[in-house]
């Protein structure tokens, strides 16, 4: 199976993903795709609806380079144990190209996640990772930047979200 990035509103995006039950080479096989999609297109996260594989699994590394994977994390199963405080910052999607917009999110959260051996982890993520884990979190429940935006920017974006509906649009007929 060859794994392809899914634009909005592609509607794999908006369901909510099945939690992962069996940690088998195929599953480790398919995380192996999904890095090589993230890092092809760019990315510093990438959640599993977003190649259209509808379970709970994120994958991130807040360098988003190739050459150092030192802080490339496989999240399986996540859930946020707890959170403080609030961080505005500007967040774009791989499933939103040429959108960038200011999102709201927890300073922080403690997060316990299963790795791809079904190992449980529970880490306190900070700054720029729990950004990338609430924004991949989200995914897994259908909850996309066009939710996330403020009114203003939905208007500001109104053109190139229709562009995006129209070139999913073509691409069904
Ligand atoms: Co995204």
């Amino acid at each position: 199976m060859t794994l392809t990035l899914r634009t909005y509103p592609d509607p794999v995006l908006l369901k909510k993903s099945a939690p992962v039950e069996a940690f088998d080479d195929a599953l480790r096989e398919r995380i192996a795709e999904m890095w090589e999609v993230m890092y092809e297109e760019g990315g510093v996260g990438l959640a599993a609806p977003q190649v259209g594989w509808s379970v709970q699994l994120l994958l991130m590394n807040p360098t988003g380079s190739k050459d150092d994977r030192s802080g490339e994390r496989v999240v399986i199963n996540p859930q946020v144990v707890k959170s403080w405080g609030k961080a505005k910052d500007q967040e774009g999607c791989l499933s939103f190209p040429d959108i960038l917009v200011d999102v709201t999110r927890k300073a922080g959260v403690r997060l316990r996640w299963q790795d791809e051996h079904g190992e449980t982890h529970e880490e306190d993520v900070n700054e720029f990772p729990a950004r990338i884990v609430q924004h991949e979190m989200d995914h897994l429940e259908g909850v996309l930047l066009v939710h996330r935006m403020s009114p203003v920017d939905r208007i500001r974006y109104r053109h190139e979200l229709e562009e995006l509906k129209a070139t999913l649009a073509a691409k069904a007929e």
